[in-house]
């Protein structure tokens, strides 16, 4: 195990994530843990991570000079690299020279940390301090035009540490110093891998549940749920029941995957609730965003209920359904500040929020893992590549993707223009490059075309393919245009009621991925 320090920057989740990559498993704890508690963990390394820019502005955040006493390794990034200087007696002084994003820095000797690293290469700053004089028995490493000492390492203490971020992307390396801190100086083991999470997670679960338990799932045809309720079935087996509530707001042969593919990767019993009617008539006439998401919240509760009521009076008698499965992931327990490992039910964004009185035990096989690792374990349980790689799919559906009024008329329409574009982006290989593609209806709105012979009034569709890491920002995606341009001939061809195909090109923000 290695604790990142969260200095409260962006960037503490990312260097989690960068040290699983280096298959050690890392969890990310506040730096108002008091340091022993922090020990108690018994960790092999501890990360500082970056945080505000100095360490001399009021109220910085800073940590018990204790952590580096310890005996334990420890590596400082940015903001982390200067509480270490401080910390260990060395200097840090507001100098006025500020760097900001890519800066190249000069290795002067490589010692273990930068071995191997060209000594001129190209690193993402971010700061105003910098460390003037490293601590007594460390080496300098680095520097940089305006930074004395960038890198330092004192490898019989198994401590170092660099000014830059290595955990981003623009940082040439990045991701080889952070392993040559973890395996060469903190001599940290490479097991964290993809298999031992599943068959970890499994055992857990089997202890979790016991020999008798029952649970149920809700399915939403995401990943996230696919895979937890894999996870849960090779654990207990058919004492797990998935609900799929086909609310009639999914894309083409969506449920008609979920019934075939999934069952047939992982012999799990599920129970789908046809609720199309339901549904639709409860949305007749609405075309507020807002009052559309809490019908269709709403909805799924009471179909969720009944399904569930359902399940209870089939269970063997003698036992209840004690448990509900949910998709719940690392960057979710995080942002929510923790939290115990089990607790009574709270809304979940995925099947729409259920509600409070449901009174099941929480089981989360995911709560350690992110999102890339998620579909990793679903491919290692066998799980077909259309789902493990599905785009993320809003709980609401389509029904947020017709501006105005949804019916089924429309949602057919809509149907059959995403299923086009969906497929001309798996053909040219796209999928993976692309975070999610909401095409859109504009339901309400006409204009004039020329078909064949014909003047036409139809309706426009938009295609909103984004790039995204975490749905937080977003980028318009740069699609080629041979690839928009066979998505707008087929879909203008194919769907009849469609005469216009736009693309929207706003990040977000200021938009939002969805439209609704
Ligand atoms: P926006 O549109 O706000 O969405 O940029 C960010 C991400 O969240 C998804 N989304 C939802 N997912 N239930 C969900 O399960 C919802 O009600 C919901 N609303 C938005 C959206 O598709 C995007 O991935």
């Amino acid at each position: 195990l290695v604790l990142v320090v969260d200095f409260g920057a962006q960037y503490a989740q990312l260097i989690a994530r960068r040290v699983r990559e280096a298959r050690v498993y890392s969890e990310i704890v506040p730096h108002s843990m008091p340091v022993e508690e922090m020990l108690e963990k018994q960790p092999k390394a501890i990360i500082l991570s970056g945080g505000p820019s100095s360490v001399y502005e009021p109220g910085a955040p800073t940590i018990d000079a204790a952590i580096f006493r310890a005996g334990t390794p420890v590596f400082g990034m940015c903001y982390g690299f200067q509480l270490m200087a401080q910390g260990l007696g060395g200097t840090v002084a507001a100098t006025g020279a500020r760097e900001y994003g890519r800066t190249p820095v000069t290795v002067g000797h490589a010692g273990t940390l930068l071995g191997g690293i060209p000594s001129q290469h190209n690193v993402w700053m971010s700061h105003g301090d910098s460390v003037t004089a490293a601590p007594e028995g460390f080496e300098v490493l680095a520097t940089t035009e305006s930074t004395p000492v960038a890198a330092f390492e004192n490898v019989p203490a198994g401590m170092a540490g660099v000014q830059w971020h290595p955990e981003v992307l623009h940082s040439e390396h990045g991701q080889r110093v952070l392993e040559h801190f973890l395996w060469d100086i903190a001599g940290c083991r490479q097991t964290w891998t993809i298999g031992n999470i599943a068959e970890e997670q499994i055992d857990r679960i089997r202890e979790q549940i016991g020999t008798d338990g029952r649970a149920i799932c809700g399915l939403s045809g995401g990943v996230d749920s696919a895979v937890a309720a894999a996870i849960v079935q090779k654990a207990i087996g058919d004492r797990l029941t998935c609900v799929y509530v086909d609310h009639g707001l999914m894309r083409k042969d969506e449920t008609e995957q979920i019934e075939r593919d999934f069952v047939a990767a992982t012999g799990t019993r599920l129970v789908v609730v046809d609720a199309e009617k339901q549904f639709l008539d409860a949305l007749a006439g609405v075309t507020d965003p807002e009052t559309k998401r809490k019908i269709i919240g709403r909805e799924f509760i009471r179909t969720f209920e009944a399904a569930e009521a359902d399940i209870m009076k089939s269970a063997p008698a003698g036992t209840t359904v004690k448990f509900l499965v949910q998709g719940t992931l690392y960057p979710d327990v995080v942002e929510s500040g923790g939290g115990a490992g089990t607790s009574n039910i709270k809304s979940h964004h995925n099947v729409g929020g259920l509600p409070e009185d449901l009174e099941f035990e929480l089981v989360e096989p995911l709560r350690t893992l992110f999102k890339d690792e998620v579909r990793l374990v679903g491919e290692q349980l066998g799980l077909p590549p259309e789902i493990v790689w599905r785009h993320p799919f809003p709980g609401p559906g389509l029904g947020i993707r017709i501006i105005g009024e949804v019916t089924r008329e429309r949602l057919d329409i809509l149907r059959e223009a995403d299923a086009i574009a969906r497929e001309e982006l798996t053909r040219a290989g796209l999928d993976r490059d692309i975070w999610q593609f909401p095409v859109v209806l504009l339901a309400d709105v006409r204009s004039v075309g020329v078909q064949g012979d014909g003047r036409t009034y139809g309706h426009p569709v938009v295609l909103r393919p984004v790039t995204s890491e975490d749905a937080m920002t977003a980028d318009w995606a740069r699609l080629p245009y041979d690839v928009l341009e066979r998505m707008s001939t087929r879909i203008t061809n194919e769907v009849r009621e469609v005469n216009r195909v736009t693309v929207d090109i706003t990040s977000k923000p200021p938009g939002t991925i969805e439209w609704e």
